[in-house]
């Protein structure tokens, strides 16, 4: 990678590129939380100066007409988005734009702020190039998110993940939904309602019909924005496939699949508490998108997210019916360059099967 990236500009271009895989080793030895505190800091800053930020684009973006497409209403650039929890404050929009990336998703918020889990909560497992977080959804909260947006300048189609807090009395839980809701309707391209992370107690509960239904239609009510559903790759398929469906009855625009898993026997050694993420999730993400595609392909956006690491994984979750695909733990291993690189692909493949646009591709293989 740094060979390439050495190869591609002039000397003053590959010596800083090269500054910036030496960067990234440094992270990776570093605690990882602390890793990724830096690394956010870090892109923040540079996206705030303008002529870092246009650098960071001249290096790392890739645009392309053929990975374009229209959903919900806006245009994304290319499907290649982060995921939730990356950039849980919106504090370095921007700055992932830059790095290449067609869509953000922020969040999750919650209505009021919280610091989550005791540390240490995030593992890195490399050899498997996965990830163990307990984060618990710590963030500043809503009014702190919704202030950020206000400010933003505008950019790429924009996500905002939402949940509730660790302390909601168990009949207030759909009041904290409404609630962040309401506040950021209007204020982002989509929303999505996170019922699969593993380390807020109870929240996967939700994962109910009687109870997803009234959720999302409180939901529903509170907000223009279109809203998808965050479903957890532990569920049954046939159950992920019923809530998928009942989500779309309900108004859902979509699902996102899927979240971290607790399935610690997909990596050896692996124990509580946690959700797993990276390589070992790719296999279990891919299949719930292909029973879920079957079922509702056409009738709703399909998100697919879990263990993405190359243009081909990204492809094959393309050709099985998702539109747009997410990553974080792929990033944290494989570094600032990896968005382009997979963008690349895309159209490699795009060209290889003779396609003039992802549109023509996505659900082939259904
Ligand atoms: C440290 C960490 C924090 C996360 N926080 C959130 C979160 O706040 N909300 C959410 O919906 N998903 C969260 N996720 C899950 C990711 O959005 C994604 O669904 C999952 O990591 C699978 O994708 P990946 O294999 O590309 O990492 C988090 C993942 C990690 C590793």
């Amino acid at each position: 990678m740094l060979a390439n990236q050495e190869a591609s500009g002039g000397s003053a271009e590959g010596a800083s590129a090269a500054t910036a895989g030496r960067l990234h080793r440094l992270l990776l030895r570093l605690d990882a939380e602390r890793a990724h505190g830096l690394a956010l800091a870090g892109l923040r800053a540079a996206a705030g100066v303008p002529i870092l930020r246009a650098r960071l684009a001249r290096r790392y973006r890739f645009v392309d007409r053929r990975l374009e497409q229209r959903l919900l209403g806006a245009r994304f650039p290319n499907p290649i988005g982060l995921a939730a929890g990356f950039d849980k404050d919106a504090l370095a929009i921007s700055g992932f734009e830059s790095l290449g990336f067609g869509f953000v998703e922020v969040g999750t918020v919650t209505p009021l702020p919280q610091a989550g889990n005791p540390r240490p909560r995030l593992f890195r497992h490399p050899r498997q190039a996965s990830l163990q977080n307990a984060m618990g959804f710590n963030n500043r909260g809503l009014r702190a998110l919704a202030k950020r947006l206000e400010g933003r300048p505008g950019g790429n189609p924009l996500g905002v993940n939402i949940g509730r807090n660790k302390e909601t009395a168990p009949d207030q839980v759909a009041a904290d939904y409404r609630r962040v809701a309401a506040r950021l309707s209007g204020r982002c391209d989509y929303l999505v309602v996170n019922v699969s992370s593993p380390n807020t107690p109870g929240l996967r509960d939700l994962q109910e019909r009687g109870r997803l239904g009234k959720l999302l239609a409180a939901v529903r009510e509170s907000t223009e924005t279109p809203f998808l559903v965050k479903l957890s790759p532990d569920l049954d398929l046939a159950l992920a496939v019923s809530l998928a469906a009942a989500a779309v009855q309900e108004g859902a625009a979509g699902v996102v699949l899927t979240n971290t898993t607790v399935d610690y026997s997909l990596l050896p050694g692996a124990v509580a508490p946690g959700g797993l993420s990276g390589r070992v999730l790719r296999e279990r993400s891919f299949e719930m998108l292909r029973a879920v595609a079957r079922e509702l392909f056409g009738r709703c956006l399909l998100i697919s997210v879990g263990g993405v690491e190359t243009a081909e994984d990204a492809y094959r979750r393309l050709r099985h019916g998702a539109s747009l695909v997410q990553l974080y733990t792929a990033l944290v291993y494989r570094g600032p360059r990896l968005v382009r690189t997979l963008n690349q692909g895309l159209v490699r493949l795009l060209e290889r099967d003779g396609a003039s646009s992802i549109a023509e591709v996505i659900g082939m293989d259904l």
